[in-house]
C-alpha cells in the first residue's frame, strides 16, 4: 500500500541565513563573541535548566565534549553557504525536492542604517536565479531572527521605529527579487524569538522583561501587517505569510481542568498572533517540533523518544496542529519540521510516521500543500551552537565536507515519488 501526496505538493529543505552562510556581521554574531566561555562554562546548567520544564536532560556524555567548547558557540564560518549555495541547492535537488526555504539576511542587505547594499542585494538575485535553474520554488523567509547592529543599538525589536526600518528593507528586497519569488514569508516565529530574547533570557539581548516581551509581540505583529502590505504593493500576486511555530497541546485523559489550560495554551501560543493579523496573510508556514501533554501542568509528555536535545519524537502531533490551523482555512505549508539527531538513529522513522500523519490530515481535507524538512545539512543552532546536528547531510566542518546520512535516501525516495510506503 503506499499513500499519494497531492499532485504540485512541495517537497522541500528549509533553513536561515545566520545559521549557515557563514562571516555575518549581526547582533548574534557580536553576542556570540561576548558570551562563547559563558555558554561554554554554563552548557550543562543550561540545559538543566531547561530540563525542569521539559522533564528530559540530553546524553550528557555524548555532547558534553563539544557544547563545553567555547568555539562552538560561535557561529564563523557556519556551512559556508555563502559560497556553496550552488553544490548545496544540487543536493537539495537529488533528495527530489522541489522547493527551497532559506532567508535573507537584513544585516547584509542594509549594514548601515538606510544604505542598501548593492553586491549583497545581487547576491541574492544570483542565489534566487540559481533556485529557479534547478526548478526549486523559493520560500524566502526576510527575517529569521538577527538584526543589524545598529538597530540593535536603537532598542531592536523593542523600539517602535523598528517597524518602519523593517518596512524599508522589506520593501528594497521585495523590488529585487519581485520577478523571480512568489512565496514570503515575513517573520520567522515571532513567539519563539520573543520569547526566548526577552521573556526567558536565552537569545540575545538576554532579557526577561514582561513588558518587553509584550512590546517585541506587538511590534512584530504589526511589522508583518505592514509588510504584507508592502510586498502585495509591489508584487500584487505574491503569496505572503508567515512562519508559525505550531506546538500540539493535549489534554490528558479530557479532563476538564487539562482542557481548560490547553485553551489558554492554544489561545496564548498558536492563535492569538494569527488571529490579530488574520486579514494579512495567504498562507501559514508550520514550523513543528513540540508536543506538549498537559496534566495538571504543562509538558507532561512520556517522551518514550526524545532527539539529542532532549525534545519529545511525537510524530502523531502534526495531525493535531495541521487540523488546528485549518480554521484559518488558508493553505498550510510545513515550512520546519525536524530534530537533532547526530547518529541519524530515528531521522527515518520520524519523517516517515509524521508523513503518515500528514496524509492522515489531508485525508481529512486539510488544505496542506508542501512539508520542508529541517535541515538539508547540520547548521549552527543558535545559543546550542554547533552541536545539535538536524541534517540529512552531516558537515564535517573542518572540511566543510557533506555527507549523506542514511536518512536522507529515506526522504529522497518520498520526495521524488510523491508518495510514502506503508
Ligand atoms: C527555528 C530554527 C531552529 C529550529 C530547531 C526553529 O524554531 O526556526 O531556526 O534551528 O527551530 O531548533
Amino acid at each position: 500500500m503506499s499513500h499519494q501526496f497531492p499532485e504540485h505538493f512541495y517537497w522541500g529543505v528549509s533553513d536561515s541565513a545566520h545559521q549557515t552562510e557563514g562571516h555575518n556581521h549581526n547582533d548574534w554574531t557580536a553576542w556570540e563573541q561576548d558570551h562563547a566561555k559563558g555558554l561554554a562554562d554554563q552548557a550543562q546548567a543550561r540545559l538543566l535548566a531547561q530540563a525542569r520544564y521539559t522533564g528530559t536532560m540530553p546524553d550528557w556524555a555524548t555532547i558534553k565534549q563539544q557544547a563545553t567548547r567555547p568555539y562552538n558557540y560561535i557561529s564563523g564560518a557556519a556551512c559556508d553557504r555563502y559560497n556553496r549555495y550552488g553544490d548545496d541547492f544540487t543536493l537539495a535537488k537529488e533528495l527530489g525536492c522541489s522547493a527551497y526555504r532559506l532567508s535573507i539576511e537584513w544585516s547584509r542587505i542594509e549594514p548601515v542604517e538606510g544604505v542598501f547594499d548593492k553586491k549583497a542585494i545581487e547576491h541574492y538575485q544570483a542565489i534566487i536565479n540559481t533556485l529557479r535553474q534547478s526548478n526549486l520554488e523559493p520560500f524566502i523567509t526576510l527575517w529569521h531572527w538577527t538584526i543589524p547592529r545598529w538597530l540593535r543599538d536603537k532598542g531592536g525589536w523593542t523600539s517602535k521605529a523598528v517597524i518602519d526600518h523593517f518596512c524599508k528593507y522589506v520593501d528594497v528586497v521585495a523590488q529585487a527579487l519581485a520577478t523571480n519569488v512568489q512565496f514570503w514569508i515575513t517573520i520567522n516565529e515571532p513567539l519563539v524569538y520573543a520569547s526566548a530574547a526577552y521573556h526567558q533570557g536565552i537569545f540575545p539581548p538576554q532579557h526577561t522583561s514582561w513588558t518587553e516581551y509584550m512590546r517585541v509581540i506587538n511590534n512584530l505583529n504589526r511589522a508583518h501587517t505592514k509588510a504584507y502590505a508592502v510586498i502585495k504593493h509591489t508584487n500584487p500576486a505574491a503569496l505572503v505569510g508567515i512562519a508559525k511555530s505550531a506546538v500540539h497541546f493535549e489534554a490528558c485523559h479530557n479532563r476538564f481542568v487539562n482542557r481548560l489550560i490547553k485553551t489558554r495554551a492554544d489561545w496564548w501560543w498558536n492563535y492569538r498572533f494569527m488571529n490579530k493579523i488574520i486579514d494579512s496573510f495567504d498562507f501559514i508556514g508550520i514550523n513543528h517540533y513540540h508536543h506538549n501533554l498537559i496534566n495538571h501542568t504543562l509538558n507532561q509528555n512520556e517522551n518514550e523518544r526524545i532527539s539529542d536535545l532532549g525534545w519529545e519524537l511525537f510524530p502523531e502531533s502534526i495531525y493535531h496542529v495541521l487540523n488546528d490551523f485549518s480554521r484559518y482555512q488558508r493553505p498550510l505549508y510545513i515550512t520546519e519540521h525536524g530534530l537533532a539527531d547526530n547518529t541519524d538513529k530515528y531521522r527515518a522513522w520520524f519523517i516517515t510516521e509524521t508523513l503518515k500523519h500528514v496524509h492522515r490530515a489531508l485525508a481529512d481535507g486539510v488544505d496542506v500543500r508542501g512539508y520542508f524538512h529541517w535541515s538539508l545539512t547540520d547548521n549552527f543552532e543558535w545559543d546550542k551552537g554547533f552541536w545539535p546536528r538536524f541534517g540529512l547531510y552531516k558537515i564535517d566542518y573542518a572540511t566543510q565536507q557533506r555527507i549523506k546520512r542514511p536518512s536522507a535516501d529515506v526522504f529522497k525516495n518520498i520526495a521524488a515519488t510523491n508518495q510514502l510506503a506503508v
